[in-house]
């Protein structure tokens, strides 16, 4: 039998007229709506990307744009920042326009504005997520001192295909620790009061499924069950709507022939219907318009209609909606209400930014100035950059080095590069700012120590001149650092790989720098798993260091040399081999699971059946060591909640952070429906020092078993579930508990 537990479990309510701030906001929207005109209203619906960026010293604005604004046909401006440029076009907003109604300033702030902390797949690695919150919240404070009051993130996309570029710009392939990242950067960029002045608008997006491309080929097709849709791709938008998200982004793809950014049952039935949303939702880049090309409209005012009526708000960039909503209207192919609908969300919005009691939001030139890359900022990214490490690979524990070296080679594409380390997205970041590997060496190293440098190679290209050097280079070191992986440009949009081996020639570079004898740590940058089969199997140590922003030098150096000891755990899964993808931990079990050496078993014939690194893996300088699970009940009730602890120790000599993952596999039956082999449920961050034993406990409510049904609600079912606690999602001790049928009343 299915318990079926209420749909929306915690939705936040739809603004409460007894509430009196929220009253009064309502009335407030329902005078100002009152007295547009319906250009006035399409005008909140469009936003623009300006041409222009401005630092703090600001330039001046374009004629045109500055018409748009006092003609008030615009409600918000994309990618238009510096305090000088928007003050500027804000002053025309709410003194030139009639209707006086400010402009929302949107950037995609997505790993920091200008203080660049690790691509958000970098720092999903840290399974921080209070450090995540922190970095979110230094980045709305720097945005909000350049003028933005809305980011386009946090992009919460599960994403379970590595060869999808924009894998690198979301916490990987997880739902419940995308979940928990989510509700971080959320919590981060609106801080405790949106309308505190460091706080900005949050974002998330791609709504939904976008990761779910097929091929992994950016802005492809996805179809999906709605199952898989509810239980794995929405989690991390409901968790960020319940943390108080104001806004969403449609996504650019269709799911199971429905392009988001029509798709009513998402935006308004999902969103809107079960979880009680009450912000508003914007297209991506031109989505609107793209609704053509997708062949679900055959003019751009089919495309309008069919984008507002499915509960999209408001228009990037496609001009749809600037130039047809007022023909429908006027034709009665769109209702005014679902115009004034629209317009009500976008206000709502900006009052809670407190936009209307304070348009400029404190942004000055001076306070810009002093914000932008403060030293307490500075520390914050190299603190979260050294956690967003993952130690892969450490024999006969070559890490971390002695700072005594008499020399070392820091060979490799990327060990001198100040660009690339600041990855997709990255804000107002400057490569001038970006310590790099190299400066990072050397500052951490006594002038004593000799610091060979050789580049070896390109990251892309044919060319191999420069390995000879690079081999030299590592004859005369005692060991070297080869820093290699992608250019910042091969993730984030429009930047699927169809393979995902070192590109160029950094292969046979790793092979002839290996061949010398000399000790190789390789330091990968990259922003997706790569298939390192070889290097993995060859080198003796190997450190994923993503990109990491502006500290990224520094933080290497912390843990090469042992000022800090690696915590960081994958957020994803590293495959073999292109032809394994996709591969995530929590797969289902099928009808016949792999055993490689059987025949008719699901698996490939060339292959393992293993990843080369599971979800969750990562190793420390010290050891550690899990034993006896306890269960405070092995038997519970729906309404119950799981108790479960372990003892983790410290084995090693290090003191260092240990990530004690809970994952379990529902036996139940499912009622109809398969469960995962394995499903993360819960982890903890905790720190031991030699030789220490601590009792970690977890409190797991039995509802957080639930998934979607045979009849699509949230459900547990009675019956077995086994338990693992410890490292990975390969490894841990195991247990098991029961759940109990409802007793009738
Ligand atoms: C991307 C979004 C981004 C938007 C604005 C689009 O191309 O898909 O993620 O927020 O551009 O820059």
């Amino acid at each position: 039998m299915l318990v079926s537990l209420a749909p929306a479990q915690t939705s936040p309510p739809l603004p409460d007229r007894r509430d009196p701030d929220a009253r009064r906001t309502e009335s407030a929207i329902d005078s100002i709506l009152a007295g547009l005109t319906p250009d006035e209203k399409i005008g909140q619906l469009i936003q623009y990307s300006g041409d222009w960026t401005t630092g703090p010293q600001g330039r001046a604005l374009s004629t045109s744009q500055q018409d748009i604004v006092r003609a008030g046909m615009a409600g918000s401006l994309l990618n238009v920042f510096g305090s000088r440029a928007t003050r500027e076009l804000q002053r025309l907003a709410v003194e030139e326009s009639r209707a006086r109604i400010p402009l929302i300033f949107g950037l995609d702030v997505i790993h920091g504005f200008r203080t660049i902390f690790p691509i958000p797949l970098g720092e999903a690695a840290s399974w921080d997520p209070g450090a995540v919150e922190k970095s979110a919240r230094i980045a709305a404070t720097e945005a909000a001192s350049a003028g933005i009051g809305w980011t386009f993130g946090p992009m919460v996309d599960i994403a379970r295909d590595p060869r999808w570029g924009r894998i690198a710009e979301g916490s990987g392939e997880d739902p419940y620790l995308g979940s928990a990242m989510a509700a971080a950067r959320v919590r981060g960029f609106q801080g405790s009061s949106l309308s505190d002045h460091t706080s900005i608008v949050a974002c998330a997006k791609h709504f939904a499924a976008y990761g779910g491309a097929e091929g992994g080929r950016d802005y492809n097709t996805v179809d999906i069950s709605e199952r898989t849709l509810r239980d794995v791709y929405l989690p991390p938008f409901k968790s960020a709507v319940e943390a108080g998200a104001l806004t969403l982004m449609a996504s650019f793809n269709e799911i199971g022939g429905v392009p988001s950014s029509a798709n009513r049952q998402l935006l308004t039935g999902i969103l809107r219907g079960e979880w009680g949303f009450d912000g508003f939702v914007v297209s991506d880049w031109g989505s609107i318009g793209e609704l053509r090309a997708h062949g679900v409209a055959s003019t751009s005012a089919e495309a309008a209609r069919i984008a507002l009526d499915a509960g999209l708000d408001m228009d990037m960039m496609s001009g749809c909606y600037r130039d047809n909503i007022a023909s429908l209207l006027r034709d009665g192919r769109l209702r005014s209400s679902v115009l004034d609908e629209a317009v009500r969300r976008i206000l709502r919005v900006k009052f809670r930014l407190g936009l209307f009691a304070d348009p400029y939001r404190g942004v000055n030139p001076e306070r810009e100035k002093t914000v932008l890359l403060s030293s307490h900022h500075l520390a914050a990214a190299r603190e979260v950059a050294r956690k967003s490490i993952v130690l892969l690979k450490n024999e006969r524990n070559l890490l971390p080095l002695r700072k005594d070296l008499r020399s070392i080679a820091v060979i490799g594409p990327l060990a001198d590069d100040r660009e690339d380390p600041l990855g997709p997205w990255a804000g107002d970041g400057k490569p001038k700012d970006v310590v790099t590997l190299l400066e990072g060496i050397k500052r951490a190293l006594p002038a004593t120590t000799r610091v060979i440098y050789a580049p070896g190679c390109m990251l892309a290209g044919t060319d191999t001149a420069g390995i000879a050097e690079a081999v030299a280079a590592a004859r005369q070191a005692e060991t070297v650092l080869l820093a290699v992986g992608e250019s910042a440009s091969m993730s984030g949009e429009a930047a699927s790989r169809s393979e995902l081996d070192l590109p160029g020639r950094q292969k046979e570079l790793v092979r002839a720098v290996q061949a010398t004898g000399t000790p190789v740590v390789l330091i990968l940058m990259n922003g997706r798993p790569l298939t390192i089969c070889w290097e993995a199997e060859n080198v003796r140590a190997i450190l994923e260091t993503w990109f990491l922003g502006v500290q990224t030098g520094n933080a290497i150096a912390d843990v090469v040399f042992g000022d800090y000891n690696p915590s960081g755990r994958l957020p994803v899964t590293f495959p073999r081999s292109v032809g394994q993808i996709p591969y995530y931990y929590n797969h289902k079990n099928t009808g016949r699971p792999p055993v490689d050496s059987v025949k008719y078993t699901s698996h490939y014939l060339d292959l393992p059946s293993s990843p080369l690194y599971p979800f969750g893996y990562g190793l420390s300088y010290t050891t550690f060591s899990y034993e006896g699970i306890t269960l405070a009940r092995p038997v519970l009730g729906t309404g119950d909640t799981l108790s479960a602890a372990i003892s983790v120790s410290n084995r090693g000599t290090r003191g260092g952070e240990e990530t004690v993952q809970l994952y379990i596999r529902d036996e139940s039956g499912g009622g109809g429906v398969t469960r995962p082999v394995k499903e993360l449920k819960a982890f903890r961050k905790v720190r031991l020092e030699p030789g220490e034993t601590v009792t970690v406990g977890f409190s797991l409510p039995v509802s957080a078993l639930a998934f979607s049904g045979l009849d699509m609600r949230p459900t547990v079912e009675p019956g077995t579930f086994r338990l693992f606690i410890g490292p990975n999602s390969a490894e841990g001790l195991e247990s098991g508990f029961r759940v109990k049928e409802k007793t009738a009343r």
